[in-house]
């Protein structure tokens, strides 16, 4: 009797291999999709799948890959030039565009090409489990819009370990990818902390390891956070606010409240509210040139402005009237100027100054009242409020411009790290002066070591103007909740991928998920993050931000927008 023989270790086929009782079934990508979803590998291949990931990647030196880009741009040159593309021709003018693009990106080294080899293996206690695993791999892959293939032949160089640079890759297993392309490919898996001493921003969507951003280890310190509404902005700040004072509890805190929500949250850190319709807190006045470190010229310039956003209906004349009494208001004298001064300073000539002085009895005898005067607010603790409840819509844009600079000049002259945060940043957003003016203290800010933290529904309402979109990209990082809609414009300023732009449409809510899905745009990272609160800070935050005044539910803004003659008295 002969003994039976024991099967070799090892035995290879067309398309696999058995090692010991275990089948390997490679898969390669023939073509990438042209765009790759964040986060796509936890779909493609979940830690639950018996599948492995191999990637190699090579950085092209900057030479060769302006030349391979240069080469792209001539095809689609002579294509076009050619003709007769007919409905090829839009195509080709992408591709031409996209190459401009990327030679731009490469010049400026923020984009880098890198050659890249991607192998799949699907694995199985038999041929027909491994082959099986192989094909739903390659349904998902096909679902993201990659072209696989089977190395039929090729199974040992398919199978070759990485770091060999000698070592035979099967045909089609180079590819070129940008930097943005290969960093898709990065699940964050283990590389939860992007920086260390920062605070946790969120758990990663797709393997719930904790993400930690460091404002102060950023070229520009300001965030933005966008939403739609009941999304979970305000909520999100507060806890940013929260976990900031815990992390760097030497960080000064100045919030900026159009709706008077974060007052509970402020009392609670120990600090001061100031309710700005409440004449006992003291005043703020809106003249006041110490808000401009006592530089007359340049208050003279920010008043013109904010007037301008409380009465965006007046006329040339009325304009220039105005202008000209503010500068002889400045020039004359080194005294704190008042808004009743420079309603008498308009002097009594002509019809402009008619109209303007029946508009400023809305300081002398009417709602604004409380503004005309000199400062006698004071308040030293390092977390502070201003609370802008009550007051009418329209008047909003005005006082948070005086607003801004008097936060600027405190947070300049004050040391170690500051936050600033802006609820409702809309409402700066409505005026050219004053988002020109928004876009200037962002882009100072960080002189000082002070970051801005800016809260609004919609990224459009500040893509409409030059200097909004110039806030935009002072921001170190974009957290976007779910959004109402991504406007075309909207992706391509922010770099997001058409996928993204549709999963931020569709992102869950906090009142359905219990915690607010959003997707974090940090330099080329882009990170889908669950924003999630702990229980105690849970109850912190949500009871603190329901509370009013004397503890009554934050009412939301009064009122539609108001209509163009409605900064008419009477
Ligand atoms: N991350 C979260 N975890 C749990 N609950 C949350 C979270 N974010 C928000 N919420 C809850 O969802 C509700 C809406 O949140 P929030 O007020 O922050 O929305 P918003 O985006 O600021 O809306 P609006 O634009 O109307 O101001 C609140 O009741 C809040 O407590
Ligand atoms: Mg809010």
């Amino acid at each position: 009797m002969t003994p039976a023989r024991a099967p070799p270790a090892t035995e290879e086929g067309a398309g696999w291999r058995r090692a010991g009782r275990r089948f390997a079934c490679p898969l390669l990508v023939r073509q990438f999709p042209p765009e790759l979803p964040f986060g796509f590998l936890a779909r493609v291949a979940p830690p639950s799948s018996p599948v492995d990931v191999l990637l190699e990647a090579n950085r092209l030196p900057p030479g060769r890959a302006l030349e391979l880009v240069h080469g792209a741009r001539s095809v689609a040159d002579a294509e076009l030039g050619v003709g007769g593309a007919g409905g090829a021709t839009s195509e080709l003018e992408v591709e031409r565009r996209s190459a401009d693009e990327l030679g731009r990106a490469l010049a400026s080294r923020s984009q880098e090409l890198w050659r890249v080899g991607v192998r799949w293996v699907a694995a199985g206690p038999s041929r027909p489990r491994a082959e099986a695993e192989r094909l739903r791999l390659a349904e998902r892959l096909a679902a993201l819009g990659f072209r696989s293939r089977v190395p039929r032949y090729e199974v040992a160089e398919a199978l070759a370990p990485p770091g060999d640079p000698g070592a035979r890759r099967p045909s089609g297993y180079w590819q070129t990818l940008t930097t943005d392309g290969l960093a898709a490919f990065y699940p964050f898996g283990d590389e939860a902390v992007l920086q260390p001493g920062g605070v946790l921003v969120g758990l990663s969507l797709s393997d719930a390891s904790p993400v930690f951003l460091d404002r102060w280890a950023q070229a520009s310190h300001s965030w933005g956070i966008f939403g739609t509404t009941g999304a979970g902005k305000s909520f999100a700040a507060a806890l940013t606010v929260l976990r900031t004072r815990w992390m760097r509890p030497e960080a000064e805190v100045l919030i900026l409240d159009p709706l008077g929500e974060y007052g509970g949250l402020v009392r609670r850190l120990g600090g001061t509210v100031v309710r700005l319709r409440d004449a006992e807190a003291g005043r703020l006045n809106p003249l006041d040139p110490a808000t401009t470190g006592g530089d007359r010229r340049e208050k003279a310039g920010r008043v013109a402005t904010m007037l301008r956003a409380l009465w965006p209906s007046l006329r040339d004349e009325e304009a220039a009237a105005l202008d000209a009494a503010v500068s002889r208001l400045y020039a004359g004298g080194t005294g704190e100027p008042t808004l009743g001064a420079l309603a008498d300073e308009l002097g009594v000539a002509g019809p402009p100054v008619e109209r303007l002085r029946g508009l400023f009895e809305l300081f002398r005898t009417g709602s604004l009242r409380g503004c005309n005067g000199p400062t006698t607010l004071r308040v030293d603790a390092p977390v502070v409020s201003v609370d802008l409840a009550g007051l009418p819509e329209e008047q909003l844009p005005f006082h948070l411009t005086y607003l801004l600079d008097w936060a600027y000049h405190r947070l300049a002259e004050r040391r170690g790290p500051k936050l600033l945060l802006l609820d409702e940043a809309h409402l700066l957003a409505r005026h050219p002066g004053t988002t020109e003016f928004l876009d200037r203290s962002v882009r100072h800010l960080r002189h000082f070591g002070a970051g801005l933290l800016l809260l609004t529904q919609d990224p459009e309402d500040l893509l409409a103007t030059p200097s909004g979109r110039a806030v935009l990209r002072n921001l170190s990082a974009c957290a976007f909740l779910r959004l109402a809609e991504v406007s075309a414009a909207c992706r391509s300023f922010f770099g997001l991928t058409e996928t993204e732009a549709e999963w931020l449409t569709k992102a869950r809510l906090p009142v359905d998920a219990g915690y607010a899905e959003s997707l974090w745009r940090l330099g080329p990272w882009h990170l889908p993050l669950a924003i999630v609160a702990s229980t105690p800070e849970f109850e912190l935050v949500s009871e603190a931000l329901r509370e009013k005044d004397g503890g009554e539910a934050a009412d939301p803004l009064p009122g539609p927008p108001p209509s163009p003659g409605a900064d008419d008295p009477g």
